[in-house]
């Protein structure tokens, strides 16, 4: 395997708010995607800075009576000390408002000024007096002028989907005062990104820079159009960087930030003696961006024109995530699900948050939803249960005498998990992590019945035994630690806990391929507790009393992608009855295997429920490989006639969507759902 050379960002949050635990989603799955490139030997490095500029930021100082610098720098220190405590590790944490950053931007603006894309045009915009600035689009809230719903921010309305500007609302009121703001007229600079478009469309359904469902959105609801101008410039006054050229004049908050990206990799590259040009300027280096699906245009259309036309490296891959809810909602305050970082880390331990979202990611842009009670018994039975307890049951045992020095016939168990080693790495790298986890308990599960029916605790009784009991625990720790070596990047401080027990540093994924013989065996400390209820309740009372912050929730909502209606018309009125003849369950895949002799079809056994199975034969081979079906839920036509196919009866059908294959998509319940249930 060659070594790889990868730059990795995550979006950079905002100096306006704390990190909470829908932030934690995206600096997690990336954190756990850069251990995991490093653990396999690439060299790569994570950046990230805070985002300081703009009016929320001078406003927000200017109500605490303190400047902006003062502000930001506050900020940073918590959030450096919230991710350090969630074990995000960056090799670079920077801020926006950094010489680097400058001098970034005015070059990357003198290039995009040479290459003819500026142009100025007069903007009006609302004014709020008493703050004594120009307000953005969200910073301003009134009634929508299509449906009349009140509270919705100045860009679109939440109840009805209507778009518009700010000046349209009715009754507008600043979001920072309240008062009601004035229209007035500035002059602005706009970027004309249309003259990208062909570059654009192209980029963006290439090569796999973006995830399918994100190239469909963009294309639908993008660049089926020409672009519009982009404005990237504010009339003073403004938190940020006056624009060179153009005095009394700053670049828009979003014009600097993922400059931003850079000036963090060019701080790292000062510090460590490397070349920048290496990093953004090379064929050989792999760019990977993170972030969220509500700045998905941000870096799929503006920043790549930006680097285009600057001359710098395209990313290699976009990766983009859903939002975080709690219990199938929105967090929320007053629910005490608008966790703080800093108040979960006062109640539980970081490695079940780790392992928790990485049970829960995949490649998809879906939400992922955050089930208290799911979280208890995931972390109690996977990770204590089937993880440490393995460790716990066996290391005792062998204190006095380390590892045997031949390793025991384990009767295949330890080469059948390394031999997963590549399925496992290539769901990391694919950010499927749930499909990772997944293999990696069954690895657990079987370790477990291993030593449960070996019984080392009945076998010390015995002296005449004591060669066996450490043949026992000898396996018994060699699959513990190639768990641990598994669960590297989303466990790191269990990775360490096995390296002090074994004595052996695990550094590299290969650790996994060998099992340790003939080393001590430390003594055998705690590793990880039970999570208790009571724990959990305590950080939501302790979240519903946390002082408001004035953190931005999301931003844009996601306009969903898809084709539109217009050619995929909708079929024929159905009557109700008609609709109730079709009996949609809830069932779970307990089986799923390739059907080698057909192009398209899986076979899967689906459970309703009890002992009520269906044989159904599914088109969706392109899109899904069969281990990653078995036990996700899905929804199916129950009551389909059975039809006799060319390789066996099928009973039934799974609801999917997409044209086909490799794009199609499987419906599936949210959490709690059961197999049999009625879907109606
Ligand atoms: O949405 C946000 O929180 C922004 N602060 C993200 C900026 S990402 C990058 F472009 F800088
Ligand atoms: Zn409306």
């Amino acid at each position: 395997m060659s070594q790889r050379q990868i730059l990795v960002t995550s979006a950079l949050p905002y100096a306006n708010g704390h990190i909470h635990i829908g932030h934690l989603v995206e600096y997690l799955q990336t954190d756990i995607w850069v251990r995991f490139q490093k653990l396999r030997g690439h060299r790569c490095i994570y950046v990230c800075a805070d985002d300081t500029h703009g009016t929320a930021i001078m406003i927000g100082a200017g109500q605490q009576g303190i400047d902006e610098e003062t502000l930001i720098a506050r900020m940073q220190k918590d959030h450096v000390d919230d991710f350090s405590g969630f074990g995000i590790e960056f090799d670079n944490y920077g801020s926006t408002n950094s010489p680097e950053n400058r001098a970034l931007c005015e070059e990357i603006w003198a290039a995009i000024r040479k290459a003819g894309l500026v142009v100025e045009k007069e903007v009006t915009q609302l004014f709020d007096a008493e703050a004594g600035t120009f307000l953005a689009d969200r910073q301003v809230k009134g009634t929508c002028p299509k449906c009349g719903a009140t509270d919705q921010y100045g860009d679109n309305c939440d109840k009805c989907g209507a778009t518009y500007g700010p000046a349209d609302l009715i009754d507008p009121r600043s979001a920072f005062t309240g008062t009601t703001p004035e229209v007035r007229t500035a002059s602005h600079l706009f970027i004309e990104i249309e003259r990208l478009h062909e570059f654009l469309a192209e980029w963006t359904c290439s090569d796999d820079h973006l995830q399918s469902e994100v190239a469909n959105y963009l294309a639908g609801h993008f660049l089926h159009e020409p672009l519009r101008d982009w404005d990237v410039s504010r009339p003073a006054p403004y938190f940020g960087f006056e624009i060179p050229d153009s005095p009394g004049n700053y670049w828009y908050v979003w014009f600097d930030a993922p400059i931003g990206y850079m000036a963090s990799t060019r701080q790292w590259c000062d510090r460590h003696g490397e070349q920048f040009d290496d990093w953004w300027r090379s064929d050989q280096t792999e760019i990977h961006h993170f972030l969220g699906k509500d700045i998905t245009y941000f870096h799929t259309l503006f920043w790549p024109a930006m680097l285009k036309t600057a001359g710098f490296s395209l990313p290699t891959k976009v990766h983009i995530h859903g939002f975080l809810t709690v219990g199938g909602e929105k967090m929320s305050k007053s629910k005490g699900t608008f966790v703080r970082a800093a108040t979960y880390l006062e109640h539980l331990d970081p490695s079940y948050l780790r392992y928790y979202y990485a049970s829960k990611l995949n490649p998809r842009v879906d939400d992922i939803d955050l089930n208290l009670d799911e979280f208890i018994t995931k972390i109690n039975s996977d990770l204590v249960g089937k993880v440490v307890n393995l460790a716990s049951r066996t290391a005792k045992f062998v204190e006095k005498t380390g590892l045997a020095i031949k390793y025991p016939d384990d009767g295949g168990l330890f080469q059948q998990a390394a031999d997963e080693g590549q399925a496992i790495a290539d769901a990391y790298e694919q950010c499927d992590y749930n499909r990772a986890m997944r293999r990696i308990m069954a690895i657990a599960d079987r370790a477990n019945q291993f030593v449960e029916h070996a019984q080392p605790w009945v076998l010390r009784k015995d002296p005449d035994k004591a060669q066996e009991l450490q043949g026992i625990c000898t396996i018994g720790l060699n699959l513990f630690r190639q768990i641990a070596v598994y669960l590297a990047p989303v466990l790191p401080r269990l990775a360490e806990q096995t390296s002090e027990l074994l004595g052996k540093p695990i550094v590299d994924w290969d650790e996994s391929q060998t099992p340790l013989v003939g080393t001590p065996v430390g003594k055998f400390k705690h590793m990880m507790t039970r999570v208790e209820k009571k724990q959990v309740d305590a950080m939501i009372e302790a979240s519903m009393k946390t002082e408001d912050n004035g953190a931005a929730e999301s931003a844009v909502p996601y306009s969903d992608s898809g084709q539109p209606l217009a050619d995929d018309p909708l079929a024929e009125i159905c009557s109700f009855d008609d609709f109730l003849k079709v009996d949609l369950r809830i069932a779970r895949i307990v089986e799923a295997k390739d059907v080698p002799k057909a192009d398209k079809l899986l076979q899967l056994t689906l459970s309703l429920g009890g002992d009520r199975r269906l044989n159904v034969f599914a088109g969706i081979k392109a899109g899904y490989q069969p281990e990653e079906l078995v036990g996700r839920l899905v929804l199916c036509v129950a009551n389909l006639a059975p039809r006799k196919m060319k390789f066996g009866l099928s009973e039934g059908m799974i609801v999917a969507s997409g044209p086909g294959g490799k794009e199609i998509f499987l419906l599936s319940p949210d959490d709690g759902a059961q197999p049999g249930q009625r879907a109606h």
